[in-house]
């Protein structure tokens, strides 16, 4: 029963480093957030020991007395809190779902369509450096370049020359709503499955703050440690008549065991997002993002379809003279944690694109709100001056972002986030 400090000094040093970061820093990573305590502690529970293959009541090591409990506890509250007929809490992480429906669904070669990666769109919808773009032929669609929303007259015509197979909405950088219904509608006049991706927005869509995918897509699939609050994971929700093949494609198609420790967080964060607070919270994650945008227009930022109705505030860095990469590293530096990413139709190179990301699920999770986030809006405006207009003194920038993260922390103390080793005031709990 040694602890970790004593088994492995220099993993546990680390831990608590990250964990210090993550309480100094403004997390702005859109698809980051803090679990609770009580997620961590499943996470971390002996359900790791246990090797499970198969399904609950149907598995191919013996001893599975508690673990199939805690599956089709899992199972239960994710089929009532999605209103979902049949739920898959095996893949391993938002990726492997994804995949799975494919392998369940579609056979290689078929067409798949959905938002491009540029516009906002996941990797895995077509992409085609991810396999969902070599083993199938991907047809992209787009944002409008005058708006910057979904193109839906664009998306129906495509449908209809391409005939894909599978139409798959869903985004990891699109600030609006998605109007899932229109995206059934458009699957069913040509004969195509709709998949809705709800990674980003699960946490939003079970609040009832997002429309939800369901009663009108074929199949659902979710990541469950964004917006939704729990462990890294996956869940694949479909109509029952799809079950069978979902199931197969997961175990034994795409995954050996399962991750007990997982889908036990999974069951506890589910049990936490079916509360009022939860849904509060939610409210909250999108308040303090029409603030956010707005707060940032006001200080000379382009904000992305000129706000957002989610989570997500994607902003045009260039409209401050710097490139995304430029301005994400520069407010790392000072405190405020984001990514750099392409915007729609980018004229800059991969690697130094236009935009950047920004996201309040974790910043709501600490007790952020409006005034912390004119606060950012701030920070942010001063971090992209001193980069574009600070001259060649690198070390007189590093001085005025070092100055920044000092207040940063200052404001960090006062919100102590959840699930991590430093309690009040940013001391040790
Ligand atoms: C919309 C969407 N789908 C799928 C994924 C993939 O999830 P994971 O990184 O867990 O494989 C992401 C992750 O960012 C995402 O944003």
């Amino acid at each position: 029963m040694e602890p970790l400090a004593q088994v492995d000094p220099e993993i546990a040093q680390f831990i608590r480093a990250e964990s210090r970061r993550q309480h100094d820093k403004i997390r702005l990573i859109a698809s980051e957030n803090y679990v609770s305590h009580a997620v961590l502690e499943a996470t971390g529970s002996v359900l790791t020991n246990k090797y499970s293959e198969g399904y609950a009541g149907k598995r191919y090591y013996e001893g599975q007395q508690y673990v199939d409990k805690v599956e089709a506890l899992c199972i239960a509250r994710a089929k009532a809190l999605f209103g979902a007929e049949h739920v898959n809490v095996q893949p391993y992480s938002g990726s492997p779902a994804n995949q799975a429906v494919y392998v369940a669904l579609i056979k290689p070669g078929d067409t798949i369509m959905g938002l491009s990666l540029a516009h906002g769109g996941h990797l895995t919808h077509g992409d085609a450096v991810s396999i969902s773009g070599m083993h199938y032929k991907a047809v992209q669609y787009g944002v409008r370049q005058d708006t910057g929303e979904i193109d839906y007259e664009e998306v129906e015509r495509l449908a209809k020359e391409h005939r894909p197979r599978l139409l798959i909405c869903g985004h990891s950088a699109y600030p609006r709503i998605l109007d899932f219904e229109r995206f059934a509608a458009i699957g069913r006049q040509v004969g195509a499955l709709v998949m809705a991706d709800i990674a980003h927005i699960a946490g939003l869509v079970v609040a009832g703050v997002h429309p939800s995918p369901f009663p009108h897509v074929d199949v659902v699939t979710t990541t469950t440690h964004k917006s939704l609050r729990g462990p890294r994971g996956g869940m694949i929700l479909c109509r029952a008549q799809y079950a069978e093949a979902i199931d197969k494609a997961v175990f034994p198609g795409l995954q050996g065991g399962p991750h007990n420790h997982t889908t036990a967080a999974i069951a506890v964060a589910l049990k936490e997002a079916a509360t009022e607070e939860f849904r509060r919270y939610a409210t909250r994650i999108v308040e303090n993002a029409v603030v956010l945008a707005a707060a940032l227009e006001r200080r000379g930022f382009r904000v992305l379809t000129g706000g957002t109705q989610n989570h997500l505030v994607v902003v045009d860095a260039t409209s401050m003279g710097v490139t995304g990469r430029q301005l994400a590293k520069a407010m790392d530096a000072a405190g405020l944690v984001c990514n750099f990413n392409r915007i729609p139709f980018d004229t800059q190179p991969a690697l130094h694109p236009s935009g950047v990301r920004l996201g309040t699920p974790a910043t709501t999770s600490r007790g952020f709100g409006p005034e912390q986030m004119e606060l950012i809006a701030a920070w942010m405006s001063q971090v992209a001056k001193v980069r574009a207009d600070g001259g060649q003194d690198l070390e007189a920038r590093k001085q005025a972002y070092r100055e920044i993260a000092g207040q940063v922390k200052a404001v960090c103390d006062g919100f102590p986030a959840p699930g991590l080793l430093y309690g009040p005031k940013g001391r040790p709990a």
